[in-house]
């Protein structure tokens, strides 16, 4: 199995570090643009493998996509970070261009990846790297919702008190802080509605620090994070490579599901050997689906700009 990250930042490398840890491949090679960059950081992760027991071999390299040639699974986590008070949908103008690029030059060295996006704005990005590379639409496969519904559960444990592992908890539509939807009636603590130990209130709250989630980390660090981004990354092609069939929320093509055409969302699809296997569908309330159909309107817009660009 051999597995690439594009973007050797906090977040690529986070990704690419997750990835050796759980020996999910036998070459993981990370590129960068930036000079010796990929290498560096490549050459230190490899100085962890005596004390931590992997044996993958990490290679770095510099913009050549020859060394990523035939890679099974690709993650892209390239362009710019967002900085405190900006939106990630502010960053269009500058990552589209630079997303294009990674999927062409990926492509012609690794026709039969499947390709997981965490670049933003995410949606965009995966209905850009889906439309510019004209692969099968299970083989694009966008990351946000997994980290977001992560973000869910991390604040439903805290104000419950429980494990986040002992939570199921979806948050679906778009990731952007107006855009994500965390489907807290839905959510379940070993079965039992977590909504039975919750005021309305608490719910509310719990709702909105999941949607500023990224945000919240923005302003902390100075940039964008990196841990969950990069776990959810990882979590995402184990399951493709152990072709585990797990429940994660990601963004994908919709072809009528949800009500909804040409554009990639966030929604409970199953993760396995062949990209995104299968689009589950919940039953949502009016007041769900209203939010999701506003979710994909706002999403719908942010894809037009990549026309005038
Ligand atoms: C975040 O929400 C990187 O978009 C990512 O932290």
């Amino acid at each position: 199995m051999k597995i690439t990250v594009v973007g050797a930042g906090a977040v690529g490398a986070t990704c690419a570090d997750n990835i050796a840890r759980k020996e999910l491949a036998s070459e993981l090679v990370l590129l960068d643009i930036k000079e010796g960059f990929a290498e560096g950081k490549a050459q230190d992760m490899m100085q962890t493998a005596a004390l931590l027991g992997f044996d993958t071999i990490i290679t770095g390299s510099t913009n050549d996509y020859s060394k990523t040639a035939n890679s099974d699974v690709v993650v892209i986590t390239s362009g710019l970070p967002r900085k405190p008070g900006m939106t990630r949908e502010e960053l269009i103008g500058t990552n589209a261009g630079i997303v294009k690029g990674v999927c062409e030059n990926i492509l012609k060295h690794s026709p039969n990846a499947i390709i997981i996006v965490i670049s933003n704005p995410m949606d965009t990005m995966t209905y850009l790297a889906l439309n510019s590379t004209g692969l099968p639409k299970n083989r694009i496969i966008g990351m946000g919702g997994t980290l977001d519904s992560a973000r869910f559960k991390y604040q439903l444990s805290t104000t419950l008190k429980c494990s986040p592992a002992d939570l199921n908890a979806l948050v679906v539509g778009g990731h952007g802080d107006t855009t994500m939807i965390p489907l807290i009636k839905h959510a379940t603590w070993n079965s039992i509605p977590v909504t039975k130990f919750l005021s309305e209130e608490q719910q509310q709250t719990i709702i909105n620090d999941t949607m500023v989630g990224g945000a919240t980390l923005t302003k902390l660090l100075g940039t964008s994070a990196w841990y969950a981004p990069g776990a959810a990354g990882a979590a995402l092609v184990e399951s493709i490579v152990r072709d585990e069939k797990k429940l994660f929320t990601c963004c994908v093509s919709l072809n009528g599901e949800y009500g909804q055409n040409d554009i990639c969302l966030g929604v409970p699809v199953v993760i396995g050997k062949n990209g995104w296997e299968k689009i589950v569908e919940m039953d949502l309330s009016a007041d769900e689906q209203a939010a999701f159909n506003k979710s994909a309107d706002a999403v719908r817009n942010m894809n037009d700009v990549l026309k005038t660009l």
